[in-house]
């Protein structure tokens, strides 16, 4: 099914779902787009090799509650973009529009798409690089508001392992799902369960006071990890008896885990921004988001 057809340029262009037979073009386009944006700006790019491009997208194409477009003008995947609906307020990225074709509106096709889709949830989120001003414009142009920065942060954590700290089991999720709710508003238990059945993630909880106060997808991997806990405190015990080492998104208003995380010997890696539209409640707890939501 075609999505859309209308020509952004004098090209004709069009947006259509994507399919197996597009995720190597597709990974091309991601791993080259991000690799020119960092560059450019002497950051490390998020796919650091073709390999792990590949591999996204061909997870997300074959992934039951993964939406995906490509951009196609005169028969070539010029683009694409991928909306997580694994939860009621869905995540959105990557978007990566080849580095040849950028700004001549592709990129505006692609997000047009995915909201129209995004607007069968309750709200949208994604993360954006802070030193990217194309896509800054873009995101805000159409609605998204910023509402927090975030920084890359990676290394391995010095600190003493915490009591408390043990490896999620399938019992734990409904108590996640209720400490999710209670945070953000809505349950991320897909996630969850996608994380327990992944080989290369270790999702964790924290108990104190004989509760779950803080859980993990896990803190292997910026990309998939997403973290919410009662308190700054009760996170940072999280990151603290994690595997090392660590790699994970923290929004920079949580000063006192701020503080710590650099204390505990992490380092920053490059500075994002998360954007909201659509629902929104400011969290009421501590969280890390993955690179989608
Ligand atoms: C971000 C990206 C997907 C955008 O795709 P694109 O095809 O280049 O974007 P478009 O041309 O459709 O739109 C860009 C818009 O930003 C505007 N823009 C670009 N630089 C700007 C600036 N410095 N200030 C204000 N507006 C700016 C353009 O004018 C255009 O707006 P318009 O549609 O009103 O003319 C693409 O550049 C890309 O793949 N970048 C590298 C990977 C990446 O960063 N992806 C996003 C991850 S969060």
């Amino acid at each position: 099914m075609t999505v859309t057809t209308s020509p952004p340029t004098e090209r004709s262009v069009v947006v259509r779902p994507i399919e197996e037979a597009d995720v190597p073009a597709a990974a091309r386009i991601a791993y080259e787009a991000f690799a020119d944006i960092a560059h450019r700006h002497g950051f490390p790019p998020d796919f650091p090799a073709y390999g792990d491009a590949l591999e996204l997208v061909a997870g997300f194409t074959e992934h039951p509650s993964i939406w995906g477009v490509v951009a196609e003008a005169e028969g070539r995947v010029v683009g694409s973009v991928f909306l997580d609906e694994r939860a009621v307020v869905r995540g959105l990225g990557p978007i990566t529009v080849d580095p040849s074709e950028q700004a001549g509106g592709i990129g505006r096709r692609l997000m047009t798409a995915a909201l129209e889709r995004a607007s069968r949830g309750e709200g949208v989120r994604l993360l954006q690089d802070s030193f990217n001003p194309a896509s800054l414009a873009l995101y805000t142009s159409l609605g998204f508001e910023v509402v927090a920065p975030v920084v890359l942060v990676a290394g391995v954590p010095s600190a003493p392992r915490p009591e408390g700290v043990r490896p999620l089991d399938e019992a734990d999720l409904a108590a996640c799902g209720h400490l999710c709710r209670s945070v953000h508003g809505y349950a991320r238990t897909a996630e969850l369960r996608d994380a327990l059945a992944a080989p290369g993630l270790t999702p964790v909880v924290a108990h104190r006071d004989g509760r779950l106060v803080a859980y993990a997808t896990t803190f292997a991997d910026f990309g998939a990890a997403h973290a919410v806990a009662e308190t700054e405190d009760d996170l940072f015990a999280l990151i603290a008896g994690a595997a090392s080492p660590v790699s994970f998104l923290l929004p920079l208003d949580q000063h006192m885990l701020v503080r710590r995380c650099l204390a505990a010997g992490l380092r920053f890696v490059k500075p994002m921004t998360y954007l909201v539209a659509g629902a929104y409640q400011r969290p009421l707890g501590a969280w890390i988001p993955t690179v989608l939501s």
